[in-house]
């Protein structure tokens, strides 16, 4: 089994992670040592500078993960904004602001930037498109899980096996993977 730390103060997307990396061979260790998160206008940029900055900083190779929900008809919001976005707002003041909206379209994605000490970080990104719901539904999973629905249901009301067999987390984790198995 080949292990790889994981930076994140987010045991939710430890667990997704392990989920879907152990059917790979891969297992995860969370490390909950933070990292400045650049307020960058792409989740890309985000993760790569915190990849290098961990690595760096425990000197071993680490992923990160960097995640947003992108609602079309707002622009693209929160987007890179959607850790402060949903610690401000949350999901009822988001569906406040969707209220009346007919195009409900949303992209979630997710960045895993992979980094060795002193190397550059690289990226696997993974993107699913799904659909704003109109209420708050289900409670499992975490963050905008209830709000935001792939083919009429929420990652709230998804088993985990569902949810991390289609999701953003689920493709992005799968390319790198793949990366480690060609022999990295
Ligand atoms: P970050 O990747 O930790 O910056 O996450 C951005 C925001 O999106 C946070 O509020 C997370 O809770 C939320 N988030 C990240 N991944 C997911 C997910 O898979 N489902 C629902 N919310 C998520």
């Amino acid at each position: 089994m080949r292990k790889i730390i994981f930076v994140t103060g987010n045991p939710h997307k430890v667990r997704e992670a392990s989920d879907i990396l152990s059917q790979t061979g891969i297992t995860v260790e969370q490390n909950n040592c933070g990292y400045p998160e650049l307020q960058e206008d792409n989740i890309e940029a985000i993760a790569r500078f915190g990849a290098r900055w961990a690595a760096d900083k425990l000197n071993c190779e680490v992923m990160v993960d960097d995640s947003g929900l992108f609602i079309e008809v707002l622009g693209g919001f929160p987007g890179p904004y959607s850790a402060y976005v949903f610690d401000t707002l949350g999901n009822e003041r988001i569906l406040k602001l969707m209220e009346g909206e007919t195009n409900r379209s949303a992209v979630f994605r997710c960045v895993i930037g992979y980094c060795r000490p002193g190397g550059d970080a690289l990226l696997f990104s993974g993107e699913v498109t799904g659909d704003i719901a109109k209420d708050i539904r289900g409670s499992a999973g975490f963050g905008y899980d209830p709000i935001f629905k792939v083919e009429g249901v929420t990652f709230g009301e998804m088993r985990e096996e569902e949810k991390n067999r289609l999701s953003h987390r689920y493709r992005a984790l799968m390319k790198f993977a793949r990366w480690l198995k060609e022999g990295q």
